[in-house]
């Protein structure tokens, strides 16, 4: 859903000139937004704009016995000598003295700003940090990353809008800045990584009677226009290729199963080995035969997150023109109940040529991506293959919403995966693999069995992805607890949070353009 939210940036000495002599657009109120250290110290381009009317706005911090706490504001209606109808003060005290303010602590401050601001009207916000940044563009475009991803709002199904608690309207900021081309040069890449995780949060928010698989490869086909090459597998092609183990789950839906692979060709040599990212798309997982209870079913919608996470990604690194190139694949299906439906007992020849016992219907994550995970590492010879998954509850209890949990054969990739999370904020932490939880997947009948008993299910079904990936370098993001019906936060508000979309590509820009 788009934001009504525009952003530009200005430089400093226009901040109080547009602020004073623009008239608003009567929509709302005209706010300037200014930021304090510890005792109300200003940085000097605020020093400088709030003149005389400094010692009102003194006074009125010391009435509210506001001292510029981090994270605490002081508002000022109709502030004497300042012309804006509200004037807000944010309090940005460094925790540490002297901390240089990190990149995913500015994208909170914006959205904490973008919370204050509301929906509607005009905002000057003065990005003068008393701790000043030793990448003050890079901040600032952090920053606008922060008041974007908070301004998202899922309200397509709602028919009655503009009531009093969300107000009708669209949001205008301009951030002022010491040198806006450097900050608008910035915030180009941030643009793009708003709009990839917004695309992800979209189709994680959608009802499961409007993003089926059908669907949800022609939103996927969309990514042609920012120049991806988008390739539907349809049932009869997945049957020739043998893709039975993502067949068989789909088997028992109205609705038809679709692969779909996508491809950014970014990288300056067109023949370099791509990378891969492989999303879970199970648009809606009843559980099938081995059917889950009632209570909470309806947010089994989101068990596509992983497969919402790579388009988003896809749309991140094409209009960001990433020097990469890259494969993105999901395995797209609904898990239902019926008389065509998957039993348990049931044997599938894998795409790989191995066969899979059907213990439980409901562990049909694993299947599909067997598949999916088979067919790009068959095809494509990728550096690494990522894949993405909210693959099991078992995962929730160990981790809970602030990890992903992160499996891996390669610890190089994986403490890329690691830094690159703790750089953006989405984190992850990883679990064991090994022979001995490997076994637990063995069966009476068949190669394998789809699931691994009562104990470690998080890594049992991990180890069942790994018996896919030809020992190549892989590694296996289950974000069950990250992807969907996560808490919300400062820069979250919404229940589909487009998680891995800022961390795959930090971890793209850091070590794998040229
Ligand atoms: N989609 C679920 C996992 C899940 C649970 C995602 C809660 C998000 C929130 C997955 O397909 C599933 O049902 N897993 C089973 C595996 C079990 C049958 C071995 C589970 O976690 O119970
Ligand atoms: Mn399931
Ligand atoms: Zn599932």
């Amino acid at each position: 859903m788009t934001s009504k939210l525009a952003v530009e940036f200005v430089a400093f000495k226009d901040a109080g000139r547009r602020a004073r002599g623009k008239k608003g657009s009567g929509e709302g109120p005209r706010t300037l937004v200014v930021f304090a250290g510890a005792d109300l110290a200003f940085g000097p381009a605020t020093a400088e704009l709030l003149g005389e009317a400094a010692e009102t706005v003194g006074r009125s911090a010391q009435a509210a016995s506001f001292k510029g706490k981090a994270m605490s504001t002081l508002e000022v209606w109709a502030p004497a000598g300042v012309d804006a109808d509200r004037l807000i003060v944010v309090g940005c005290a460094p925790k540490e003295a002297g901390a240089p303010p990190a990149g995913a602590e500015m994208m909170t401050l914006g959205g904490f700003v973008a919370g204050k601001l509301g929906r509607k009207g005009d905002a000057t916000v003065v990005f003068d940090l008393p701790a000043a940044s030793e990448h003050p563009a890079e901040a600032a475009a952090e920053l606008m990353l922060g008041l974007r991803l908070r301004s998202y709002k899922f309200d397509r199904y709602k028919t009655k809008k503009g009531d009093d608690a969300e107000p009708e309207g669209a949001l205008a900021v301009r951030i002022a800045v010491a040198d806006p081309a450097a900050a608008k040069k910035a915030a180009k890449a941030r643009e793009a990584i708003a709009e990839g995780m917004n695309i992800a949060r979209d189709l994680v928010n959608e009802p499961p009677n409007v993003l089926h698989p059908e669907e949800f490869a022609r939103r996927a086909r969309e990514l042609e226009k920012v120049g991806v090459e988008v390739e539907i597998l349809d049932v009869k092609a997945m049957q020739k290729l043998g893709m039975n183990a993502l067949l068989g789950v789909g088997q028992g839906s109205v609705h038809e199963s679709r692969c779909v692979i996508m491809r950014w060709n970014g990288a300056k040599k067109a023949d370099e080995r791509p990378v891969a990212f492989i999303g879970k798309g199970v648009t809606f997982d009843t559980g099938g035969i081995s059917i889950k209870p009632a209570g909470g079913m309806e947010d089994m919608k989101g068990d596509m997150a992983g497969a919402a996470c790579v388009v988003g990604l896809m749309h991140a690194l094409a209009s960001r023109k990433a020097k990469v190139n890259v494969i993105g694949a999901i395995g797209l299906v609904e898990n239902m109940p019926d008389g065509k439906a998957q039993r348990p007992g049931d044997i599938v020849k894998t795409l790989s040529g191995q066969t899979v016992e059907i213990i439980n219907t409901d562990a049909e994550g694993r299947l599909v991506l067997a598949d999916v995970l088979w067919r790009i590492q068959d095809q494509y010879e990728p550096q690494f293959m990522i894949n993405l998954a909210t693959l099991t509850g078992a995962i929730l209890v160990a981790l809970g919403t602030e990890h992903a949990g992160l499996f891996s054969n390669n610890d190089e990739l994986a403490e890329r995966l690691h830094v690159a999370g703790k750089e953006t904020g989405e984190k992850v932490w990883r679990l064991p693999l090994g022979p001995a939880y490997d076994k637990l997947l063995d069966s009476k009948f068949a190669d394998m069995k789809n699931v691994g008993g009562r104990h470690a299910g998080s890594i049992t079904a991990a180890q069942f992805l790994q018996r896919f990936v030809n020992k190549r370098p892989w590694a296996h993001l289950d974000i069950a607890g990250t992807g969907m019906a996560s808490p919300q936060n400062e820069t979250n508000q919404t229940w589909g949070s487009g998680w891995g979309v800022r961390l795959l590509d930090r971890l793209v820009a850091d070590h794998y353009e040229k």
